[in-house]
């Protein structure tokens, strides 16, 4: 709604049809966006603005929570996938595409001896889960409380409308950073526990993101590896953003399976799992499958994706222009009175105002979509190879005038 005249924005007309077809309008992780002054609809993006279907350009510092790395509609992966388009997308076979995407993970990648493809992350996620319980022939499954890896039933939270107590009765959730905690499930539950599965540092929602402690995930290799529990990364969110070879690279330590996803397709629907060889086996023996699994444009863009990556040494760039953010951004909000707490990554930053109340920093995010700076109040944030010296000039003037607006309003 238009705050000044009180007129219904394109925006909010669009959200009150949507929510007569919809449940909710807008669902999933897309709805929690819509605030006071959050853009409902695009019409448009390139590099790394969209525009909404008012009208308003954004810089957009959230990259559709992931996947935007090379910037919205970059020439080099379109053009791939345009060319796939054209020979054939989805077929009655699989392209030899699929093959070379497979080489090119398995290149790139430190851990990957092969590969298979879906579509989310969560495909990944659960092919990861069940090529550990093939492998180990054991049901228990330990993973990171408050940590995310999807939506199928085995990682929702309990009592989560529409799952049973027992989709997660093979859970064990522990704390994050607490070795003492992993040891204990373990010792519980001997020659029961099938995988362990985190992201390669925390980071849940509406809270600071935390980096693993030293030594943190050399503790955890060698617990997995004397208990024959299969090593699980899930790089669905970080992957590509830390270290082409693979998040664990960056910490020095080696898993047995790797699920990507997010970036690897710079927007196209594609999601891989990655594994050592000594799981090839297990992995051939799951039945994983989806009808659009083999879809041949996605395969070429993630292809050209992963190699632009390559070629413009894209995690060095978009580390740079994270610190800078960081920095810049600390010290505006100085300027103006205000402690801004930046965790996680440089380039996958959680921004939160110390010592003020939410309702404060959500007015600092809503001043800032006020002036076309796209973030989120609850979630981490992603920069991209795209993100230039001129965006980080104009998101800090917009921060700037934001945290001022919110001064005089307090
Ligand atoms: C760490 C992590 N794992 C898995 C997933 C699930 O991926 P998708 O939403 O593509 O299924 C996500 C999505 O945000 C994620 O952040």
């Amino acid at each position: 709604m238009s705050k000044e005249n009180n007129k219904l924005t394109r925006s909010d007309e669009l959200f009150l049809k949507a929510k007569a077809v919809i449940p909710g309008g807008i669902f999933g992780h897309y709805k929690y966006s819509v605030g006071e002054s959050a853009p409902k609809f695009f019409s448009k993006a390139k590099d790394s603005y969209f525009w909404d279907v008012d009208g308003n350009k954004f810089i957009d510092l959230m990259c559709a929570y992931g996947p935007m790395i090379l910037g919205y509609n970059n020439p080099v992966v379109d053009k791939a996938a345009q060319q796939q388009y054209d020979l054939g997308n989805t077929v009655s076979l699989a392209s030899p595409v699929m093959i070379e995407l497979a080489e090119t993970l398995v290149d790139m990648v430190a851990v990957a001896d092969w590969a298979l493809f879906g579509k989310n992350g969560g495909d990944s996620t659960s092919l990861a889960i069940m090529v550990a319980r093939a492998e180990t022939g054991r049901e228990k499954i330990i993973k990171i409380n408050d940590g995310y890896h999807g939506v199928a039933s085995w990682m929702q939270r309990n009592n989560s409308p529409g799952t049973i107590p027992s989709d997660t009765d093979e859970i064990i959730d522990i704390e994050w950073n607490a070795i003492d905690e992993l040891e204990r499930a373990i010792s519980e539950n001997p020659n029961q526990i099938a995988c362990f599965i985190s992201s390669p540092y925390h980071h849940p929602v509406l809270k600071d993101n935390v980096l693993p402690e030293d030594q943190y995930w050399q503790k955890v290799e060698s617990l997995c590896r004397q208990n024959g529990i299969v090593l699980i990364v899930d790089d669905v969110r970080a992957g590509f953003r830390i270290n082409l070879a693979g998040s664990n690279e960056a910490y020095g330590f080696k898993p047995d399976l790797v699920c990507l996803g997010k970036a690897m397709g710079n927007g196209y629907p594609i999601s891989a799992l990655v594994g050592a060889d000594h799981l090839k086996k297990s992995a051939e023996a799951v039945y994983f499958t989806g009808t659009q699994f083999f879809n041949a444009a996605p395969m070429a863009a993630a292809k050209a994706t992963l190699l632009e990556l390559q070629k413009i040494d894209a995690v060095n760039k978009m580390e740079e222009f994270g610190n800078n953010l960081k920095s810049g951004l600390v010290k505006v909000a100085q300027e103006n009175q205000f402690e801004l707490v930046v965790s996680g990554v440089p380039t996958m930053p959680y921004f939160r105002l110390n010592n003020v109340d939410i309702k404060v920093h959500n007015s600092w995010i809503d001043e800032c979509l006020k002036r076309g700076l796209y973030m989120v109040n609850y979630h981490n944030h992603f920069i991209s190879a795209t993100h230039d010296k001129e965006d980080l000039e104009n998101i800090l003037e917009i921060a700037s005038d934001s945290f001022s607006a919110l001064s005089k309003g307090l």
